[in-house]
């Protein structure tokens, strides 16, 4: 197959963000403060965020799922998307790197959007089910332990309303999905969870090559 997606040099990757991203200084100094944290590396860029925002926006979102908040980032994003009337649920193990999350939120007037649930994801979704809240989210994004990719996407199959959308990160993992040497545990999850998509009729599919790369799925 030709390739006819364009490479991104730094030169290329600078002027992206130089004539696209628009990122509020609250925002900004979040991405400031987790750049000395020793996971840095797991907070989504900006663009995508700013991507993910706009996908909020066009589906008219206003109940959204994170699974997997880290120090908050990403929910920020979602959550600003979602408007005055949202709310997001955010999953997370972390009480420590999500306390960072929270004076950001607050500052940036979306605290009270979001319900943050500290404890394994799988529990949380089950709960949300339990509670009679299947097809209620208009979005979920999924961005925690790879291994768990294929539980939390059933369970927000069934928690996002038809034409609702279920985003998933890191689903070209540095590259390593295409190196048939590497068969790191991770690694050999995210492939599968692509096959596994590719192959599900259930869904609209695209996998967006930003940041580590985002896969779009449409419950039709
Ligand atoms: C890649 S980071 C999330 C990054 C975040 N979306 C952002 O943009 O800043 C993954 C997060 O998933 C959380 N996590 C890992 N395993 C989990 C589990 N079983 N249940 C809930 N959260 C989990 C980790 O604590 C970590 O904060």
């Amino acid at each position: 197959m030709s390739n006819r997606s364009l490479g991104l040099d730094d030169r290329l990757h600078s002027y992206l963000m130089e004539h696209s991203l628009r990122e509020s200084a609250v925002k900004r100094r979040l991405r400031e403060v987790t750049a000395a944290h020793e996971w840095a590396r797991m907070q989504i860029s900006p663009e995508q965020g700013q991507l993910m925002a706009l996908l909020a926006e066009l589906i008219g979102a206003q109940k959204a799922l994170e699974v997997g908040t880290f120090t908050g980032y990403s929910a920020l994003c979602l959550a600003e998307a979602l408007g005055p009337q949202g709310r997001l649920v955010c999953c997370d193990l972390s009480e420590e790197w999500t306390s960072i999350a929270k004076p950001f939120w607050e500052e940036a007037g979306v605290a009270g959007r979001i319900d943050l649930r500290i404890g394994p994801a799988i529990d949380t979704l089950d709960s949300l089910l339990a509670h009679g809240m299947g097809g209620d989210f208009d979005l979920a994004f999924i961005d925690a332990d790879k291994e768990n990719y294929p539980a939390y996407y059933e369970r927000c199959f069934d928690l996002v309303r038809e034409g609702g959308l279920i985003l998933f990160d890191n689903t070209l993992w540095y590259g390593r999905v295409a190196d048939p040497g590497d068969d790191d545990a991770d690694t050999v999850a995210i492939r599968a969870m692509n096959d596994r998509l590719l192959q599900d009729e259930r869904i609209g599919l695209s996998l967006v090559p930003i940041g580590d790369g985002l896969t779009i799925a449409r419950k039709r």
